[in-house]
């Protein structure tokens, strides 16, 4: 049975992030989505809320998890029992921030790899904090992320 863990901070989850769990769900048996918060970034909601809405827009594949997690990723790596994360890379600006997440993780845990996926090029320039602006400023985010986190973002806006 292989497990992988898709980390980020889903904030929130967009139509690229879907494409790439989907595309794991039909390579892995188990993908577990580890839903994160990032100090450096503001998160439109709490982890709760953001757990919930990822569950819910991820509903409709069968052999995904969703869950939260606090503190290091490769400590969350290990407890789910697991040796590999799952990261996307949409453009090749994506490359230098992900090689050094690869290598810092590497050296906390040298058991643990980490694989990487592409997602569909129509999704390649979405970005977390570009819907959110786009939202913040009343503009049509609809072709971007699902109906779950239009509601979301509409109740913490
Ligand atoms: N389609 C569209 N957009 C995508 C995407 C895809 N397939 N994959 C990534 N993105 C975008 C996101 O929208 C997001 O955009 P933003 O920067 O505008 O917010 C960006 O790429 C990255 O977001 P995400 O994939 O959610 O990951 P992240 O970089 O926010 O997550 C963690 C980082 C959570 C994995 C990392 O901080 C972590 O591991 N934290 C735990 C603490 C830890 O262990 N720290 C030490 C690390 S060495």
């Amino acid at each position: 049975m292989k497990t992988v863990v898709y980390p980020g901070t889903f904030n929130p989850i967009t139509n690229g992030h879907t494409d790439l769990v989907e595309r794991a769900s039909s390579i892995f048996d188990r993908v577990i989505v580890a839903v994160g918060t990032s100090k450096q970034k503001s998160n439109y909601a709490p982890l709760e809320t953001r757990v919930n809405v990822t569950r819910e827009v991820l509903a409709h594949i069968k052999n995904v998890e969703v869950t939260g997690f606090d503190g290091l990723l490769t400590d969350f790596v290990r407890s789910q029992g697991a040796n590999l994360i799952l990261r996307g890379l949409r453009t090749v600006a994506d490359f230098e921030y992900e090689f050094q997440l690869v290598g810092m993780n590497r050296k906390l845990a040298p058991a643990i790899e980490t694989i990487f996926l592409a997602p569909d090029e129509e999704f390649s320039y979405i970005s977390s904090t570009l819907v959110r602006e786009i939202a913040a400023l009343g503009g049509d985010i609809s072709s971007f992320v699902a109906p779950p986190v239009i509601k979301a973002l509409e109740e913490f806006s």
